[in-house]
């Protein structure tokens, strides 16, 4: 089949493994204005319409992506390839693999995935951790089977109780000391090499560009943690890492089937 659709996407951050973003295709990149990146590249007219599916309302550091396919495609061609998307969507990246977890539907929303909790852990590296954060308990239980020990706070004890059951499923019970209460004066109180907080997002966080004080408790609890040296936080894929100076973003892509091109979050780095 011929490869007659020429495809442009763009702004596209330069820290961005963008070729994963954007798939299959002889995608070539300049640079525009600002540093961002504008991609091109010549396509099938199925690949074009799926691409077009799969970017639709999406932004990444700050920026709504745009999409020009020349020709156009035809509108019955693009619904179609929605379809197929909101299909593929719900087959996304799960949580907690074992059954018996508990999660209540907010956790389950919020829950980082299981394997890249266990990422995340292992780029820790055994240091004591304190998930400021915890939920039902996604990444404390990811840190701690990479070796890290853990302070996992949660505000809500319902859900600190899942995270307490889930640890215990992991066989990880151990290696974390749960607390309920709110980060924000906790984290003042204790020592460890690395914060981690993963705030809620809010059930519709902004597709265009989020900033960090669209996700509370992130700058007080920030602000109380001037004493641990390395930060970690987790926000949605369209935050805008310079609003956040003398951070590092990173793009986690998703990893089950018809997620892997997929950003579900950005991981800001930040040293002192
Ligand atoms: C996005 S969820 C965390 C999900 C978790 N990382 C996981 O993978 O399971 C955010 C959690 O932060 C909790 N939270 C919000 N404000 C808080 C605060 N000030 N102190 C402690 N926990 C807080 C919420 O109750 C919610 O459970």
């Amino acid at each position: 089949m011929s490869k007659n659709f020429d495809v442009r996407v763009w702004p596209l951050p330069p820290w961005l493994d963008w070729r994963r973003l954007l798939g299959s295709g002889s995608w070539s990149a300049s640079e525009q204005a600002g540093g961002q990146l504008e991609a091109r590249a010549a396509l099938e007219r199925g690949a074009a319409a799926d691409l077009a599916a799969r970017l639709r309302g999406v932004g990444i550091g700050g920026s709504l992506l745009s999409i020009e396919i020349l020709p156009p495609l035809h509108r019955k061609e693009l619904r179609r390839a929605s379809d197929e998307e909101a299909r593929r969507y719900r087959e996304r990246s799960v949580g907690f693999s074992r059954s018996a977890a508990r999660v209540d539907d907010e956790g389950r929303r919020s829950l980082t995935p299981e394997a890249l909790a266990l990422r995340l852990g292992e780029r820790a590296d055994g240091v004591r951790v304190i998930d400021a954060c915890a939920g039902a308990g996604g990444n404390a239980i990811g840190f701690a089977r990479a070796g890290c020990t853990v302070v996992a706070i949660e505000i809500n004890p319902a859900r600190l109780a899942m995270a307490r059951h889930n640890a215990k499923i992991y066989g990880v019970e151990d290696r974390i000391e749960f607390i309920c209460g709110d980060a924000c004066t906790v984290v003042p109180e204790r020592s460890a090499d690395l914060l981690f907080i993963d705030p809620p997002w809010g059930e519709r966080y902004d597709k265009a560009r989020v900033t960090l004080s669209d996700l509370p408790p992130c700058q007080q609890v920030l602000a109380a943690a001037r004493h641990i040296p390395r930060r970690w936080i987790k926000v949605p894929p369209s935050f805008d890492p310079s609003t956040l100076p003398g951070s590092r973003a990173e793009a986690f892509f998703g990893v089950a089937h018809g997620d892997e091109r997929r950003v579900k979050f950005l991981l800001l780095e930040q040293d002192s």
